[in-house]
């Protein structure tokens, strides 16, 4: 079973809905049983909080379900996880600084976007719905992108 852990900064925007948007995609495939995910931010900020309203409000209006705690990423993390899949270039600084002996499991998650203009998923918590929808569409390809590519 492979284990992805999709990282952004604050674990309520990006990372949730990433995979929120893998399960979805790996349960359709019933490739269930080969995978797992989680998600984490870089910040502590919101432990404990469930994503932004409107992260949820955009994923249902998009088919997605999304439950989740928002928790930080950890140590451990490199120790427990095959992959890595950064948001952004500030995400993968933070995030290398834990890595220790494992940063190559580290990877933007648009590397595996087709229609990638962009290397990073841009931070919509200061932007409005066209902003949100802007993040599921290029989650939506890059989660796609990868799952192609794995398998
Ligand atoms: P995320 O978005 O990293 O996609 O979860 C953000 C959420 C919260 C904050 C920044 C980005 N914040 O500054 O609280």
């Amino acid at each position: 079973m492979k284990k992805i852990l999709f990282v952004c900064l604050g674990n309520i925007c990006r990372s949730p809905l990433a995979e929120a948007i893998f399960w979805h995609k790996v349960k359709a495939k019933g490739l269930h049983d080969a995978f797992y995910a989680e998600s984490c931010g870089t910040a502590n900020y919101h432990i404990g909080d469930a994503p932004d309203h409107r992260t949820i409000r955009n994923a249902l209006k998009n088919g997605v379900v999304i439950d989740h705690t928002g928790r930080q990423l950890c140590t451990d993390d490199f120790e427990k996880f095959d992959d890595i899949f950064v948001m952004d270039r500030s995400n993968y600084n933070n995030a290398v600084r834990l890595a220790g002996a494992h940063r190559g499991k580290l990877k933007m998650m648009r590397s595996f976007d087709p229609n990638g203009t962009d290397e990073e998923v841009p931070d919509p918590y200061y932007g409005d719905e066209k902003d949100f929808q802007n993040v599921f569409d290029i989650l939506e390809r890059s989660v796609e992108g990868f799952l192609r590519n794995s398998h």
